[in-house]
């Protein structure tokens, strides 16, 4: 073989592995066959390592040193960047404000580091019991239940509360907690579209028709998460009423990061204390890991406790958790929040400006979540190698976590990031996607 021709061989080669890499989903991997539940992970594994090979696996990712607005990160081959961190959570940047390190520092010297128990047994303490207090009392809610994580919460309340014989009428795109505690608990589940009321009606009208003895829990979010949209929460709760169903809404993601003092989208849209259930998160604002779920009844408070698994049989909050988050909800309701509130909406709406002016789509209305079109996998794939190359932390999304096609950048914006972060976000994106279609070209 000749040099020239052992060259173009190794470049088809190449090209080939490329192409392989950009193809494909973990989708694909979902239904396994074959007898041995380790070795049929084989494929998935040798089409994982193909994209980690070549830079084309963004997930996993670590940082050095916490979720800052500038972070050194490394993949999960260990290649390290550091740049501008448009991928962590932490909404108004509480996750190292001097007054939450010393409510922890002071919640260890109180109590120690660790709750030693389930909520169920004797794992609450004064701090966690002074929480749901807080809580249940910036929500206009009166019981509040705490969870080790926002993820057990949403799978805990829908099937901590719904039977196989009752329905679970539910938005198409709720977050895979509710989804997946919806799968557990029964197999009467009814998709609605996306934010859509007629759909939501014909769904409960359609189930009413047939069935007027069985429970119906209605499920939403107050600010989608890959979407950054909305639906009209009082005409939900509406419907649920007229159709003697109960409404849960997921808060994840705005409670804290907007709203009237921190009151998220129930408080923008006047629903504090007029919603059967709501469950939130603590990790994107409230700089902690856990969750809740609050309501007007103590029956369903007590009723979760031996009830939703995540609560009865999994350990409860640390302390220093359960501190840390009070602390966030302080500073959330203070007028601190609403100066970081303030600077992280100037932080979205110039994001999200640049982003169009520079011939982007951006998904949904302004929230810390800011979703930018890429398009095709393959594309989106190729700038978040470039990303990682010139330093910008971004995540990517892509199918089937959203619709094929539609892989998009999610960028978390904080508080404290500057216009120059931001400049500097969405020059990346720009060069990152120019030299990605480039490449791609040339794979073709
Ligand atoms: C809408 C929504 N609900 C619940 C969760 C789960 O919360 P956590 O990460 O705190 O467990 C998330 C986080 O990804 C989310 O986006």
């Amino acid at each position: 073989m000749t040099l020239t021709a052992g060259i173009s061989e190794a470049t088809s080669a190449a090209k080939a592995a490329d192409r392989a890499a950009l193809s494909g989903s973990v989708h694909n991997f979902r239904n396994l066959n074959g007898h041995d539940l380790i070795h049929r992970l084989d494929d998935f594994y040798r089409w994982q390592d193909l994209r980690r090979a070549l830079g084309l696996w963004p997930f996993g990712r670590s940082t050095e040193a916490g979720p800052r607005r500038h972070a050194t990160v490394h993949d999960d081959s260990g290649r390290k960047m550091a740049g501008a961190n448009f991928g962590s959570q932490d909404y108004l940047s509480l996750s190292g404000h001097p007054e939450i390190k010393a409510a922890a520092r002071a919640a260890i010297d109180e109590y120690g580091v660790h709750s030693a128990g389930s909520p169920a047994l004797v794992g609450n303490t004064s701090v966690s019991l002074t929480l749901e207090r807080r809580i249940a009392e910036f929500l206009d809610a009166e019981f509040v239940s705490l969870f080790p994580t926002g993820w057990s919460a949403g799978y805990g309340v829908v099937k901590g509360l719904v039977r196989p014989s009752d329905h679970i009428v539910m938005d198409r795109l709720s977050h895979a907690c509710l989804q997946e505690g919806a799968a557990a608990a029964t197999r009467n589940i009814h998709l609605f579209a996306h934010n859509d009321l007629t759909d939501l009606r014909a769904k409960l009208e359609a189930i009413r028709s047939a069935d007027s003895d069985h429970g119906i829990m209605v499920v939403t979010e107050t600010l989608f998460s890959m979407n950054s949209d909305t639906p009209e929460i009082a005409k939900m709760q509406e419907l649920a009423n007229e159709f003697r169903a109960t409404l849960v809404v997921d808060v994840a993601h705005d409670l804290g990061s907007m709203g009237p003092g921190g009151q998220g989208h129930l408080g923008i849209q006047g629903m504090i204390g007029k919603v059967d259930l709501v469950m939130g998160s603590f990790s994107k604002t409230f700089a902690s890991n856990g969750g809740f779920v609050a309501t007007k009844h103590r029956k369903v408070t007590e009723y979760l406790r031996y009830f939703a698994s995540p609560h009865t049989f999994s350990n409860a909050l640390s302390p220093l958790q359960a501190a840390v988050v009070l602390k966030a909800f302080e500073i959330v309701a203070s007028p601190e929040g609403d100066e970081l509130r303030q600077k992280s909406m100037a932080n979205i709406l110039q994001l999200r400006a640049r982003l169009v002016d520079a011939g982007f789509e951006v998904y949904g209305d302004p929230s810390p979540i800011v979703c930018v079109k890429m398009g095709t996998e393959d594309v989106a794939r190729l700038v978040s190698r470039q990303l990682h190359a010139s330093g910008l932390v971004a995540n990517l999304v892509e199918y089937p976590a959203v619709a094929k096609g539609q892989a998009r950048f999610r960028l978390q914006v904080m508080a404290n990031h500057t216009e120059h972060d931001v400049m500097c976000a969405v020059d990346k994106i720009a060069d990152g996607y120019r030299d990605a279609c480039i490449e791609l070209a040339e794979l073709i």
